[in-house]
């Protein structure tokens, strides 16, 4: 059968992985495919540079929309990352009607609706396994495996560097500072590394999965996020003495009124599977009513794990290409028409339990003022640990941890905590899960 060409948008680190993957395993991918996917085509903003696959048989150009326009190529892949030039460059490919393969989780939460209505206009198909957790076929197992289910809940650590960061900073005690610097220079971080610490990234990747998951349209402007950049070495330390450990979470719940979806810093007990996640890695925990808890692990990030999932992307274009648009599996799981528009909570109707920090003046009185606070909003108290002031220092850390309570109660009480004149600057809050 005539081969399927593929022009590529980018041949930097996960686009030199497709191509070397697509040369190395051709075979078993032709006899699954059932057509020979050679790369033809490619754009690079610096072709001259070494590249760590082979070129042979690739037209290269600096120009993307090339790629885009060339009659010869049927599936485009874009590996460029970001808003623009990506979606014009995705939206002009659909409308030559290419199918396209994007590894761009944020291209595909924040502009996934346009895009995969242009696809259906169009008649071709967008792939998009890459977006979330890199090597881990998350996509594919809440979209085609777990169909059955009704998804109660899903959780994961899908950004590799805030898990790499905390995990340093667990076991060996590092700062936040330096660990970031490190895994910039290996290369896990993204181009503007704001993007990891700050949980956009991993926001971008939730969005998707949640659609995925609840039949629900792609609503990344909904999104509670928090990153790590405000958790310490001593929170890290504290939340080990009362038996949890500090995870970057994205979590999406179907709960009574509408869905709740939040990326943030949280307390997990320490022998939960996930607590245990450590470095890059990713995983990702998947709760349907029918077969409970399952749990995906794997590399979220890197040349082959990434361009793993994009090859496997082109595996199913080829395989589905002959199919009618309306047979294909559907974008979000769910047939279009049939998307809920149940609402996405806001963060202060959510219920959660809290971890606090606080630093007090060290006399007596200054516990039950603070108990009290929490007591007048409804609060109850887990646990709680004041620990012996530094030498010389008039304040004390307090530690708490709290039941589950609405967000909005929480809110009231730290501002009024923060009010007490024995209580010193801003309390710290980290969300609790115990996701059993
Ligand atoms: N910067 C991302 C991470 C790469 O750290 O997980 C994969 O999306």
């Amino acid at each position: 059968m005539k081969p399927v060409n593929v022009g590529m948008l980018g041949l930097g680190t996960v686009g030199s992985g497709v191509v070397n993957i697509l040369e190395r395993n051709a075979d078993v991918i032709n006899r699954r495919a059932g057509r020979e996917i050679r790369v033809t085509h490619a754009s690079a903003r610096h072709p001259e540079r070494p590249r760590s696959c082979r070129l042979e048989g690739i037209r290269l150009t600096t120009d993307p929309f090339e790629v885009v326009d060339d009659p010869e190529v049927e599936i485009i892949a874009e590996l460029i990352g970001g808003y623009e030039p990506a979606r014009e460059l995705v939206l002009r490919a659909l409308d030559n009607g290419k199918h396209v393969i994007t590894a761009n989780k944020a291209l595909i939460a924040s502009h996934g609706n346009e895009i995969f209505a242009r696809a259906r206009q169009n008649g071709v198909t967008v792939a998009f396994e890459a977006a979330v957790a890199g090597g881990i076929p998350i996509i594919k197992a809440v979209r085609e495996a777990l169909t059955g289910n009704r998804v109660e809940w899903l959780a994961g650590i899908i950004n590799g560097t805030s898990n790499y960061i905390l995990t340093e900073m667990f076991y060996e005690g590092r700062d936040f500072g330096d660990v970031l610097a490190e895994a910039q220079r290996l290369g896990y971080a993204e181009a503007d590394p704001s993007f990891d610490v700050d949980g956009t990234d991993a926001a971008h990747k939730l969005t998707i999965l949640a659609s995925i998951a609840f039949g629900i349209p792609l609503q990344f402007d909904k999104v509670y996020v928090e990153g790590i950049d405000h958790i310490t070495r001593e929170d890290v330390a504290f939340a080990e003495e009362l038996g949890f450990r500090i995870k970057h979470l994205g979590l999406a719940f179907h709960e009574e009124n509408g869905y709740a979806l939040r990326v943030h810093p949280t307390l997990l007990p320490r022998r939960h599977m996930l607590a245990n996640v450590d470095g890059v890695m990713n995983a990702v925990m998947v709760k349907g009513d029918a077969v409970g808890p399952t749990l995906y692990y794997g590399a979220g990030a890197g040349a082959e794990p990434t361009a793993s999932a994009v090859v496997a992307d082109m595996i199913d274009v080829v395989r589905e290409v002959n199919l009618e648009p309306e047979n294909r599996v559907p974008y979000l799981a769910f047939h279009t028409e049939a998307l809920s528009q149940e609402p996405v909570l806001p963060m202060r109707d959510v219920e959660t339990a809290y971890y606090l920090r606080l630093s007090a003046r060290d006399e007596p009185g200054v516990l039950a003022d603070v108990t009290r606070v929490l007591g007048d909003f409804g609060i109850s108290i887990e646990a709680i640990i004041q620990k012996q002031p530094q030498a010389g220092a008039d304040h004390v850390p307090i530690i708490l941890l709290t039941h589950r309570i609405h967000e909005r109660h929480m809110d009231a009480a730290i501002e009024r905590l923060e009010h007490l004149e024995q209580v010193d600057g801003r309390v710290v809050r980290i969300r609790v899960e115990s996701l059993e």
